[in-house]
């Protein structure tokens, strides 16, 4: 087989880059190790920068989440009983919108799926072969039969776990890592969200965060030790914890219920340099990871497919390599602000285990600052709607 672009990979990076080159009557292959009905099940975070809305409009991909999503003009953060709001909106210009990665990508599948986009699911085996030359192919087997995809591009948005990364030499390839001593662990549960907007908490006890999907759900995050499993937390003592960890008037309104997910994630920071290596490019996790703190996860992979998707439209339209040249130059430079605002965000919330009574005087007079200083405000309102591209 040959196509244009072969895309390792079906999560939302893979998929909206896909459905935006054919926008552009640029042909793909996306490869996907897992089945749609497994990829649809992993929920992830859910607020939306206006240049990730932007681009599903691009890809014409954006109904939905036009007539679901739910804008969010400011969020609220709290310190034990203190309890103040960023104002996005008044800062900035611009809201973000609430509406889960798991529609993101049903959305973009389903799209796919209209216009008869080419996507292999449970792929095994994919080797990426010739990436350093003019002409590429990618092989893999699918139920045990081995094909070939010969094409000019091949793009990486295998996730954290790919083997795109792995495919650039280790001389080549300079990694950049932080990991957090601490996890999240999340429930979804259908009940209607504690307050109209997020609430971001600081507690001796530790981080909580307030978020939803929509009216009647709702998701919540503790922080919690590595050594913890979901399975240590019922569903009891994971609300009697969130309430310990919210100011006492928020507690005081939360409604609770069964939880219908429950799991735990690790926090990591994660840049690989460069994102790109002759005729291959990686994009979103394949090439870095955040903390969930500000989610900032899809909307990062979201503007690597921006600039790819543009050096790729400049290639095919104007025969000219100045995009896809700039790209991991471009791309990183944009990463590393979020890679910036995601460790900030997650240092100004968490406790940490070998936290200081200097260390937690320091968090103290840093929230205090955002919470009485306007250009602070300013600042965390610019990188939480999101860096211009
Ligand atoms: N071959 C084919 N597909 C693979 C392989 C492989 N060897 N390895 C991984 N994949 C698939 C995974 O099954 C997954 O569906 O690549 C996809 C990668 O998707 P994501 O991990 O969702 O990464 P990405 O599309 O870059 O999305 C970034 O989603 O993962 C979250 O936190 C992340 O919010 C961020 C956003
Ligand atoms: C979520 O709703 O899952 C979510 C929201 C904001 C974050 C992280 C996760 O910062």
């Amino acid at each position: 087989m040959r196509t244009q672009v072969a895309i390792i990979g079906g999560g939302p990076s893979g998929l909206l880059l896909a459905q935006l080159l054919f926008a552009r009557g640029i042909e793909s292959v996306v490869l996907e190790r897992k089945t749609k009905e497994y990829v649809l099940g992993r929920i992830r975070a859910g607020v939306l920068e206006q240049g990730f809305v932007s681009l599903m409009e691009e890809a014409g991909c954006a109904d939905r989440l036009h007539a679901e999503g739910i804008p969010h003009n400011g969020t609220l953060i709290s310190y034990g009983e203190e309890i103040f709001r960023v104002d996005f909106t008044r800062h900035t210009g611009s809201p973000v919108m609430v509406y889960g990665q798991t529609e993101v990508t049903r959305d973009l599948y389903q799209a796919r799926e209209e216009v008869g986009g080419h996507i292999e699911f449970t792929v095994e085996n994919v080797v990426i072969h010739g990436a350093d030359g003019d002409a590429p192919h990618v092989t893999y087997t699918v139920d045990g039969v081995a094909r070939r995809i010969d094409c000019d591009f091949v793009v990486g948005c295998d996730g954290f776990h790919g083997v795109s990364r792995q495919t650039i030499p280790a001389d080549v390839r300079k990694e950049y890592e932080k990991l957090y001593p601490f996890g999240w662990l999340g429930i979804l549960s259908e009940t209607p969200p504690v307050n109209r907007e997020l609430i971001y908490a600081n507690s001796p006890r530790g981080f909580a965060l307030c978020s939803m999907r929509n009216e009647n759900l709702s998701r919540y995050y503790i922080q919690c030790s590595l050594d913890d499993t979901p399975e240590d937390w019922s569903d009891e003592a994971f609300w009697d914890e969130l309430k310990c960890r919210i100011p006492a008037e928020v507690a005081a309104k939360l409604v609770t219920g069964p939880s219908i997910e429950k799991s735990i994630a690790p926090l990591r920071s994660f840049v690989t340099e460069p994102m790109r290596w002759g005729r291959l490019f990686l994009c979103g996790d394949a090439a870095h990871i955040v903390p969930p703190t500000g989610a900032k996860g899809l909307n990062t992979a979201a503007s690597d497919v921006h600039y790819l998707y543009n050096g790729l439209r400049d290639f095919y339209e104007n025969d000219s390599t100045a995009g896809i040249d700039s790209y991991s130059e471009k791309a990183l430079a944009r990463v590393w602000k979020a890679e910036r605002f995601s460790w900030w965000f997650s240092s100004l919330m968490h406790t940490y285990p070998d936290q200081s009574g200097f260390d937690l005087k320091m968090q103290q007079a840093e929230i205090d600052f955002l919470r009485t200083n306007t250009a602070a405000q300013q600042a965390m309102a610019e990188n939480y709607v999101g860096l211009p591209y």
